[in-house]
């Protein structure tokens, strides 16, 4: 007879004792009921790794949001009832939370759609999860409390490590499996067998049925646990890159620029705000010919941004040339370029051209200064009088300290008195 595996040990070694005694409690009344009650999902995958986790989803062979409120009254608990998810959350005096739900199984009328839902047993439950490491279920009875319901062998593979769906269509699904199975490689260092990465790969006509929002909002979560290198590179490998993002490239190029933007102190130290940062991200994909914006654009959200992308391209127009020589002559084509289409210009020719790069790094610290240096006044002192030209001299002083020809306030009027005045 085949030993019924049991994570009681973790169970009492890794809860809280009065969530412990809680989930018996749940056993108990589920018992008295002729219900039967389960700890199910994250929290047994967790426990059976050895990591605390104190999100506790209990599922009834029952109805789940009848018990969780018969529950609630028993101990003196609140109950919130979330009816569209089929859920209601039980919290006790001390503030602890249990999610309660019924067994249910999901049909999907068409692929990346919502499923239709009815009442099942607990294995037709565990079939319609993601991956057999959530696919495990541990019973709260008592006499069989902490007992595995492993049906899909979610126990064996997370001892290999191995991150497996359950049926071939699960992708086809539900394609956002996709980017969760990515988050759980990087998180538990597991990796997805050959026979899940093939469906994966024969999922990609379900891919472009997601809204680009949902995508987004799965890939920024996803961000959140995995770094964007290994994220678009797993992507990539697996064939679907182009399916969540038409149209991106990922290549050693792609990487390379996106490596160093990911490492520039003011994305460091998130100078960058959020949708400034997911926005560089993406145009990384984009970039693979560095010379057409029309690629480039579909990054793009915001007005904003389609700026941004056209100053990097008006830039990258002229390379390589003369205005590249120095800061003073790039003012020439970047006075009036957006701040961050200069780091990101920046980014874009490291790979390249590391000097011009800098070159790019360099005038942009040096032009947030610049203001402070000249002004019309020391134009009027050295007798100039105000003009249409104000403008242009202006402009040369400006190259002239982006250059270092002026370094201090002297310079200023010597450099008005030879060029100016003369
Ligand atoms: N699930 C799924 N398909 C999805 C999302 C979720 O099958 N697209 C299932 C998984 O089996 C998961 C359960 O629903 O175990 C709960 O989902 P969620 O709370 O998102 O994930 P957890 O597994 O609890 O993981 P995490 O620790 O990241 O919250």
């Amino acid at each position: 007879k085949k030993e019924t595996s049991t994570i009681r040990p973790q169970m009492e070694k890794l809860l809280p004792e009065p969530t412990f005694s809680l989930l018996e409690r749940v056993g108990e009344l589920a018992d008295s009921m002729k219900m039967n009650a389960f700890i199910i999902g994250g929290v047994v995958r967790d426990l059976i790794m050895g990591i605390p986790n104190e999100d506790i989803d209990i599922v009834l062979e029952g109805n789940g949001i009848e018990f969780a409120e018969a529950f609630a009254n028993k101990i003196g608990g609140t109950v919130k009832r979330h009816e569209t998810f089929y859920t209601a959350t039980v919290e006790t005096e001390s503030g602890i939370k249990l999610d309660f739900t019924t067994s249910r199984t999901e049909y999907y009328e068409k692929p990346a759609a919502l499923p239709t839902v009815s009442r099942s047993n607990i294995k037709e439950d565990l079939f319609r999860r993601d991956f057999t490491m959530n696919a495990i279920a541990a019973s709260l009875q008592p006499g069989r409390f902490g007992e595995l319901i492993d049906h899909f062998h979610g126990l064996s593979d997370i001892h290999h490590k191995r991150l497996r769906v359950l049926h071939n269509l699960s992708f086809v699904e539900d394609p956002t499996r996709i980017l969760r199975g990515i988050r759980f490689e990087e998180r538990f260092g597991f990796r997805m067998d050959e026979q899940t990465e093939a469906f994966i790969r024969q999922s990609t006509g379900s891919i472009s049925a997601l809204s680009k929002a949902r995508i987004i909002t799965e890939l920024r979560y996803l961000f959140s646990s995995a770094s964007p290198v290994r994220v678009f590179t797993r992507l990539s490998e697996l064939g679907v890159l182009d399916s969540f993002l038409p149209g991106a490239v990922w290549s050693t190029y792609s990487e390379a620029v996106l490596t160093h933007f990911l490492r520039h102190p003011e994305v460091q130290s998130w100078s960058v705000t959020e949708k400034e940062y997911w926005f560089f991200i993406t145009l990384c994909l984009y970039i693979e010919d560095f010379k057409k914006p029309s690629l480039a654009r579909m990054a793009a959200e915001t007005r904003q941004q389609k700026k941004v992308v056209n100053d990097i391209f008006s830039l990258l127009e002229h390379y390589p040339g003369s205005y590249f020589n120095t800061p003073g002559m790039f003012h020439n084509i970047a006075h009036q370029t957006e701040d961050h289409a200069l780091l990101f210009t920046s980014c874009v020719l490291y790979p390249i051209d590391t000097d011009v790069s800098a070159m790019i790094e360099d005038y942009r610290h040096k032009r947030k200064d610049l203001t402070n240096w000249v002004g019309g006044d020391d134009l009027k002192e050295a007798g100039i009088s105000p003009g249409p030209s104000y403008k242009n001299y202006l402009f040369q002083l400006e190259q002239a300290i982006l250059d270092h020809k002026i370094k201090n306030r002297r310079d200023v009027l010597q450099y008005i008195h030879t060029n100016f005045l003369s």
